[in-house]
């Protein structure tokens, strides 16, 4: 039997608790939010699909009652304000912080041996502060960033292809932010071969700069930050890791040394199973692709930095 409680019933909560769902990835999800109704709501629509979509996965919605999401295996934070057009994901850190604390503890108390995912923006500086403040090991923490960067990749990679997105490798690493990730175009392939092959350097640099404003773009779209693919990649880790199916996907996790850099979250490629993080894999970078991960560990530290003002 396995438990997944998700925090916040917005829009990315509400579609992770249906990807866990409708995929059957979990036995059990609870949908947990600060207001009243909104997620026995959510629950309560999702599960009126369970007849038409053969599902099997229960699920529930709470206010605030933390005791019903005792015994979780994992734990998925979504808790927070979503960015508004023209603002950057760091831009929410005074709001976020103290609600990811708060929510943190709280999970814990009741699931003291869950894994947690953090969604909540500025992803990366969210996970470092779950760190500081829960002392849990740094393998039951993880960023999902890089897995939804990733996928951004993949989806403007294979539209550059003509290809069918589930045939395209693609891989960002660095910050969560429009400025500091780096979609990696020198290891995007095509069922095996380079796709520098195909495309060429400047399609493939179009690739990369719609990848990395992609959440931006639907920001301004929406009026707010998206939701269908934040909230799968979310359902993806934690895939991972209840299924544990050692896969390796980009998160956002504590380095202590890899990559050349210490004490900060931050996007790299990690093999997950059912311990969380099992492994943090270092791809071999070149000159240009070391000193954008230099650059943007520096600008993720900067964010980090702030939390001393915004706790
Ligand atoms: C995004 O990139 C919500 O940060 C998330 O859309």
């Amino acid at each position: 039997m396995s438990k997944v409680t998700v925090v916040g019933a917005g829009n990315v909560g509400a579609t992770c608790a249906n990807v866990l769902v409708t995929e059957g990835i979990a036995d059990e999800v609870v949908l947990l939010d600060i207001k009243e109704g909104v997620s026995e709501g959510k629950a309560m629509d999702i599960m009126q699909t369970a007849n038409i979509l053969n599902l099997n996965t229960v699920l529930r919605g709470v206010t605030n009652d933390y005791s019903a999401t005792a015994g979780s295996d994992v734990v998925i934070i979504t808790s927070g304000i979503p960015r508004k057009p023209g603002m950057t994901r760091e831009e929410l850190i005074g709001v976020n912080a103290g609600i990811v604390k708060s929510v943190t503890s709280q999970v814990l108390a009741a699931s003291p041996d869950a894994i947690i995912i953090c969604i909540s923006n500025p992803m990366d500086t969210m996970t470092y502060l779950i760190h500081k403040t829960s002392g849990l090991p740094k393998n039951r923490i993880i960023g999902m960033g890089g897995a939804l960067d990733s996928a951004r990749f993949k989806y403007f990679l294979s539209q550059a292809l003509g290809a069918n997105a589930t045939e395209v490798e693609g891989i960002v690493i660095g910050g969560h932010g429009d400025t500091t990730m780096i979609p990696l175009t020198r290891y995007a392939a095509y069922r095996g071969v380079p796709a520098s092959q195909y495309l060429s350097t400047e399609t493939l640099a179009k690739v990369a700069a719609d990848t990395m404003v992609g959440g931006a773009t639907l920001t301004k779209l929406l009026g707010t930050s998206a939701w269908y693919a934040p909230g799968a990649a979310g359902a993806q880790v934690a895939k991972a890791i209840l299924h544990n199916e050692k896969k390796l996907i980009s998160c956002s996790a504590l380095l202590d040394g890899e990559y050349g850099q210490s004490d900060l979250c931050i996007g790299v490629p990690c093999i997950l199973g059912k311990n969380g993080i099992e492994k943090i894999v270092e791809f071999e970078l070149d000159e240009t692709e070391k000193a954008l991960f230099e650059k943007s560990a520096a600008a993720v530290k900067a964010t980090n930095a702030a939390l001393a003002t915004a706790l």
